[in-house]
């Protein structure tokens, strides 16, 4: 089941497994109901995922609020995060209507979705992330959020961030899988108790299908009797991350949430690892991470 969980700083527990409401779910035109995600959301909950993730700038929130909604799962049973970018100008007055949208009181996680505040590509808002840090912990106190956090944030951001902060981010949500390791981050992450969720954990599936890594998954799903995207999962939350995973399928979503049976070597984990080193990929937010 995906309800195992990681002990963030406030001690709060978050599922290990999230469903995520992004990439391939993406939609530019917020007016337009997606009824296949609405489907997908139930799919994902019926399979057994209690971590919904999504964003302000996916224009899924209505969809992720149907669905919770239709599904008839119990809000305390759900772990919910959302998150904001274009709209840090005016904060407090979009985090209630993306309340509003996902037909709830509150979330349990609120994520700043990227430091890169001035970036072009991304329509970013402009500002200080120091001050709008401070304004994310307001909300913490006016309950709309049980946690907050950061996404795609480098040390550098952190250090900003963690120089004013009364409330440490819980989590930073960062692409990360075994061709993007990024060592140095997360050691500063664990060193600073700040929890790593990991998005696009199937890359070597996905963007370099035939690659060293999918060599070594394929072997150890054979080993374990799991698939190779059963491997990866556990790959990163046996890492301490949590794993922010999507498919439009049943079966790999019945998949994603059973990975609790079984463990890998630490000799295994590092051979993935090995595989993935020297190969760098990183899908999103490439162009403001090297400007
Ligand atoms: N904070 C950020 O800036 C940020 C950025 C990116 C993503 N995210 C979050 O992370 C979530 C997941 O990101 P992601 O989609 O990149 O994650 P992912 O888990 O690496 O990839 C999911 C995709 O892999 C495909 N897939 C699954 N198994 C496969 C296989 N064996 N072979 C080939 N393809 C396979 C799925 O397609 P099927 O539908 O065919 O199964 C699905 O589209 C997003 O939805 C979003 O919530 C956050």
């Amino acid at each position: 089941m995906s309800n195992h969980t990681v002990t963030v700083s406030n001690g709060t527990k978050v599922p290990r497994v999230a469903y995520g409401t992004g990439t391939a779910w993406f939609k530019s035109n917020a007016n337009e109901l997606d009824q296949k995600l609405i489907n997908s959301v139930k799919d994902a909950i019926k399979a057994g995922f209690v971590h919904i993730d999504t964003a302000e700038m996916y224009n899924t929130e209505r969809e992720v609020g149907e669905a919770i909604k239709q599904s008839g799962i119990k809000r305390d049973e759900l772990f919910l995060t959302t998150k904001i970018y274009k709209s840090l100008q005016t904060l407090e007055d979009r985090f209630d209507e993306q309340l509003k949208d996902l037909q709830v009181d509150f979330v349990d996680l609120y994520l700043i979705h990227s430091p890169y505040v001035n970036s072009k590509k991304y329509h970013g808002p402009g500002g200080d992330i120091k001050e709008y840090w401070k304004r994310m912990e307001k909300l913490v106190s006016s309950g709309k959020t049980k946690s907050i956090g950061v996404s795609n944030f480098q040390i550098e951001h952190l250090k900003e961030i963690l120089s004013i902060a009364t409330i440490k981010p819980v989590v930073n949500q960062i692409e990360y899988h075994p061709y993007l390791l990024q060592e140095d981050l997360i050691k500063f992450c664990n060193d600073n108790d700040i929890k790593i969720e990991a998005y696009s954990p199937l890359t070597p599936l996905t963007d370099k299908k035939g690659g060293k890594v999918e060599a070594v998954v394929n072997e150890l799903g054979e080993k374990y009797s799991k698939s190779p995207l059963q491997i990866l999962l556990k790959w990163s939350t046996q890492k301490g991350a949590v794993a922010v995973t999507t498919s439009s399928k049943t079966d790999r979503l019945k998949e994603s949430v059973n990975i609790a049976d079984f463990e890998l070597t630490n000799e295994e984990l590092e051979k993935i690892s090995d595989a993935g080193r020297g190969t760098t990929i990183r899908k999103y937010w490439a162009d403001d991470i090297s400007n």
